[in-house]
């Protein structure tokens, strides 16, 4: 498969500039630049942003191999400056940060801005800067802070940029990213029936005629990978849902009859409801909580597929930025912030051979190849929702009155949402439940009773995100309606806060 290669020197925008690219319908992978290794099919790079100075020894460089393919290159921000550095130029850093919006002036007809205005406002920062440029390249654009914004060897096919094309913030950057492709030797023809026909491939090589084990979550990447898998295992595919009783309203219903009605899959549920909720009285921590239903997903999954015969591998729907964030680069130090709940050490301790097919998959190709096999919208387009479920929804200790009240909060909030088309502009929304007791008036009666929390956020990254901005009048009749018709709930907020610095779940 042709493909473009980001090269990734730490910027925290690598991954978009991939999905830039995926988006594009051009097959591209991440690298770290200390990890080029075979550059078979390779038709282009694009060197990422990153943290360090590029004329200092030591920091990241670019491959040899890379400047030997003699492919195009594009580079991002130190991407750009290091191509420049290697290349004979001069950088300089005079101790001025270029952070934000900027206007760029375009020069020379580059084929990089072919469709552009002159005039083009675009999203810098950065603190280095090319001073001098290497022999053969010329500018092509240029800003007030760095005269040399933009430059090109044409002949080369080399190209940087000081800034950000892949943020939305910079206008044309998808055009100034597609211009770039039409420089390299590859058709922008990735498409779902391309990707079905990889996994295809690659299921026939590994898990030719073996059974294959699925741990459904209701999730949006496990359920397309169900479906994908049912087309080509038929029979041989088993999936297990475990219901540990921290799903949403109807949620495990909902999941199995519409992957029944729709493709015929049929869903083994295990009840485990009783054996979670006991796990978790008197727990108010939420990593001990997040540990305790992670352990026992494990321990019931295993126990329920012991019961099966025959089975040599286990199917994850694990998905690119999970791959990305995992193996990082050499440089990297990610911080954990919470513990994320997967079915992570399962293989090994079942001794299965793991399928992971959408490992090289953004979450808009799942929703793609989900749409292309049939599935219906409420389920390919439907938000995120955490392994560990209600358990981190609902604030300090789990118990069932406790979730029975924020299943229906939940309900009510998702349902509206729907009612008023809000749903599928959110990128996540929820309701959760605060333990905290608040004072009410209920037609003559005080109450004094626990409060429900509201929270919707706008995000492309899910590392990033901003409050939804909903109308007022509609969360107003949200909370109307939560507080009427659930008893024991006395109060509803809408959370406002950005993260960072909060994150998007509670707990
Ligand atoms: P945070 O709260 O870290 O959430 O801002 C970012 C995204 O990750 C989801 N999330 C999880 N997903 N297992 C998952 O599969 C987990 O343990 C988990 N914790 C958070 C969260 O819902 C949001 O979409």
């Amino acid at each position: 498969m042709k493909k473009i290669l980001v090269i990734d020197f730490g910027s925290q925008y690598t991954q978009l500039i991939a999905r830039r690219l995926r988006e594009l319908n051009i097959y591209s992978e991440v690298r770290p630049w200390d990890e080029v290794s075979s550059l078979e099919d390779v038709e282009g790079f694009v060197l990422s942003g990153g943290p360090e100075s590029s004329n200092i020894d030591g920091n990241p460089k670019i491959d040899k191999s890379i400047f030997d393919s003699k492919k195009p290159i594009l580079g991002v921000c130190y991407g750009m400056q290091v191509l420049a550095y290697q290349e004979g130029g001069e950088i300089a850093n005079e101790g001025k940060k270029e952070f934000g919006h900027t206007e760029i002036e375009l020069k020379n007809n580059s084929s990089l801005f072919n469709g552009i205005e002159e005039k083009v406002n675009v999203w810098m920062s950065h603190g280095d800067k090319v001073k001098s440029l290497p022999e053969g390249y010329e500018i092509i654009a240029s800003s007030n802070n760095s005269p040399i914004a933009a430059f090109q060897n044409h002949s080369k096919n080399h190209f940087g940029l000081q800034f950000h094309p892949e943020v939305t913030h910079t206008k044309f950057g998808t055009q100034i990213i597609e211009n770039f492709v039409e420089r390299c030797d590859i058709k922008q023809n990735w498409n779902a029936s391309d990707i079905l026909n990889q996994i295809d491939e690659e299921v026939a090589r590994t898990a030719k005629n073996e059974n294959v084990l699925l741990a459904l979550s209701g999730g949006v990447d496990s359920t397309v990978l169900a479906a994908v898998l049912y087309k080509i295992l038929g029979k041989r595919l088993t999936c297990v849902m475990v219901d540990h009783g921290l799903l949403r309203m109807n949620e495990g219903k909902n999941v199995i009859n519409n992957l029944k009605e729709k493709i015929g899959l049929e869903v083994n549920l295990v009840n485990a409801e009783d054996l979670f909720l006991n796990k978790l009285i008197g727990i108010t921590d939420p990593e001990k909580k997040r540990k305790i239903i992670g352990n026992t997903f494990i321990e019931v999954f295993e126990e329920e597929s012991k019961q099966l015969d025959g089975i040599k591998w286990l199917a994850q729907g694990t998905i690119y930025p999970d791959v990305i964030e995992s193996a990082g680069n050499s440089k990297s130090k990610a911080k954990v912030i919470k513990s994320h709940h997967n079915v992570g050490g399962l293989p090994e301790r079942m001794n299965l051979k793991l399928l992971e097919p959408f490992r090289m998959l953004f979450k808009d190709e799942v929703r793609k190849i989900g749409k292309a096999i049939g599935l219906p919208n409420e389920i390919v387009e439907r938000h995120p929702f955490p392994g560990p479920g209600l358990g981190i929804r609902v604030i300090g200790e789990v118990n069932e009155k406790r979730l029975q009240r924020l299943r229906e909060a939940d309900h009510i909030f998702l349902t509206e949402l729907k009612n008023y088309d809000l749903y599928y502009s959110a990128s996540q929304a929820y309701a959760f439940y605060m333990p905290i007791k608040s004072v009410g008036v209920v037609g003559d009666n005080r109450i004094y009773a626990d409060v429900i929390g509201l929270r919707s956020v706008n995000t492309t990254d899910f590392m990033t995100a901003k409050a939804t901005n909903l109308p007022h009048e509609f969360v107003e009749h949200v909370s109307t309606r939560i507080v009427n018709e659930i008893d024991g709930i006395s109060r509803v907020v809408y959370d406002i806060t950005s993260k960072p610095p909060a994150t998007i779940e509670w707990e």
